[in-house]
């Protein structure tokens, strides 16, 4: 069974634009009809096809270990109903990205005021996530999805101190990777190690690298080929590199332990 569904873009998409910060991509909020006569509200992207094919594999893997993810859809929009610029197009409708709204904002919502951080929602994020179980299985997700992107735009925090993780567009070492950028053993930017590990103190820096460590079964246990073929990825970047990027996740699971201690300031020098 698919984990992203698939999705038509109804009419009345607005732009939309983090609050707190300047985000990149063309990004829409507005409603999708999801089957059955169900419309969700989403933010949908209009993202060139690789980085479309980013999300919708980080997106799944995450879930089958049971990350917090928004549902993820593709979704089709007609382009008299969405101006797009760098969707594909396939006949008269462009190709999203989708994810359900669980209308939350992010962290850099929160700490931002006029572009300035605030200290007291800087202890109040810093708290969420350390209170999060699952904190450690983010450092080893993005360590390896080789996911070059989580700045504090792209992690949502809601009152009940819930984390989402979002934008995954940028994972498998960028927007645009080539089979020849994916390296097992290569550190890439982890952008957890420059916001939030410098906000943990020296046990908590241990405790995730420990947790993260501890998902190598976890990890080893995916069928990541099949969850791939499941939600359509090889149709997305092509099945060369498709294999490519399996075997590239799958020789980077022994290298997890290594990469979330290095963005946890615990490598050691053996
Ligand atoms: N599922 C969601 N639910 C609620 N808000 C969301 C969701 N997805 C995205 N957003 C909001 O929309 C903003 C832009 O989305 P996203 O980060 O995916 O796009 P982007 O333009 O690629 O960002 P970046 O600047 O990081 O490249 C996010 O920072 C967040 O505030
Ligand atoms: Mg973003």
């Amino acid at each position: 069974m698919p984990t992203v569904g698939f999705a038509r873009l109804l009419a009345g998409a607005r732009s939309f634009k983090d609050q707190g910060i300047a985000n990149v991509s063309d990004t829409y909020r507005g409603q999708i009809l999801v089957g059955q006569g169900d419309v969700r509200t989403a933010i949908i992207k209009d993202i060139p096809i690789r980085e479309v094919a980013n999300e919708v594999l980080a997106a799944t893997l995450a879930i089958a270990i049971s990350l917090p993810v928004p549902p993820p859809f593709l979704a089709l929009a007609s382009t008299s109903d969405l101006a797009t610029k760098h969707a594909s197009k396939l006949g008269g409708s462009s190709l999203l990205f989708a994810s359900a709204d669980v209308n939350t904002p992010s962290i850099a919502q929160i700490v931002l005021v006029n572009g300035v951080p605030q200290p007291a929602a800087i202890d109040f994020v810093a708290n969420a996530m350390k209170q999060c179980t699952q904190l450690g299985e983010f450092y080893g997700f993005d360590g390896w999805a080789a996911n070059t992107d989580r700045h504090t735009g792209n992690v949502l925090i809601g009152p009940n101190q819930q984390p989402w993780l979002i934008d995954h567009g940028r994972a498998f070492t960028g927007e645009a990777w080539k089979p020849a950028d994916l390296d097992p053993s290569k550190l890439y930017r982890h952008r957890l190690k420059e916001w939030l590990t410098p906000l943990l103190n020296d046990a908590e820096q241990k405790r995730f690298s420990a947790l993260a460590t501890a998902m190598v079964p976890t990890l080893s246990a995916l069928d990541v080929k099949a969850l791939g073929e499941q939600n359509r990825v090889p149709a997305l970047v092509g099945q060369e590199d498709f294999n490519r990027l399996v075997t590239f996740l799958t020789d980077r699971i022994a290298f997890v332990p290594r990469i979330a201690s290095d963005a946890l300031n615990q490598a050691r020098i053996v």
